[in-house]
């Protein structure tokens, strides 16, 4: 029988792979979502390049494989190619149908998204545009910048936007940039400070990363 919501004829699970850095309540959402039959798919692998991040403690306890691939110097260029190509020889071996960058506070370069062309994807939590530009226009008409890099709930709050939110969107070598595969606007409030900030938004990741997951399995499983 095909699982639900992939491809009659295909027998196989949609097989994903879930990169994180830290606490991977996204990978949560996931293995529940997995675990009540919503996701379509099935979590094969869950790397990680810190060996304290609670995401991997979470796969543990779910029975699946679990990797830690450190990268001991992120600075040299050397290393950082060798922790890419080892990283890419793990994920490789789990044969994942989609990767997902949840959480994972690294960059990845073509020497391992040439590996999976096409299947790797990404959460950012604020609002990235269509086209890469430099701004957004959200559903109220308001423009906002487009914010990119790793501190982009803070830079939210810091230039006192009336809304962010959160992106899913495929991986090119350009950072936070890819075709926006679905995007969702959390308003800020006046009480935000940054964990309450995120966690808004995060509630709202954990419904778009499933809706995604779910819908790339019915189309390509
Ligand atoms: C999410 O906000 C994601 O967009 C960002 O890192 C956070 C990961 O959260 N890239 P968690 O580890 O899944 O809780």
């Amino acid at each position: 029988m095909n699982a639900p919501g992939s491809q009659p004829g295909r027998t196989e699970p949609y097989r994903v792979a879930v990169l994180l850095s830290g606490s991977g309540s996204n990978l949560q959402a996931l293995l529940d979502a997995q675990a009540e039959g919503m996701l379509g798919a099935e979590i094969v692998l869950v790397a990680g390049d810190r060996a304290d991040a609670y995401g991997l403690q979470r796969a543990l306890r779910h029975g699946i494989a679990t990797a830690f691939v450190p990268l001991r110097h992120p600075r040299d260029p050397a290393v950082r190619a060798e922790w890419e190509r080892r990283l890419a020889d793990v994920t490789a071996a789990f044969t994942p149908d989609l990767i997902v960058l949840a959480g994972f506070m690294r960059v990845l370069s073509s020497l391992f998204l040439d590996r999976f062309p096409n299947r790797v994807i990404n959460q950012h939590p604020a609002l990235l545009p269509d086209d890469g530009g430099d701004t957004f226009v959200t559903s109220r008409g308001i423009v906002i910048p487009a914010l990119r890099g790793a501190h982009v709930v803070a830079d939210a709050l810091r230039l006192g936007l009336p809304v962010t939110g959160c992106t899913i969107h495929r991986v090119t070598p350009a950072v936070d940039d890819g075709p926006v595969l679905a995007r969702a606007e959390v308003p800020v409030l006046p009480a935000d400070d940054e964990t309450a900030l995120h966690e808004r938004i995060k509630a709202v990741e954990h419904r778009l990363i499933i809706e995604v997951v779910a819908r790339l399995a019915r189309l390509n499983g």
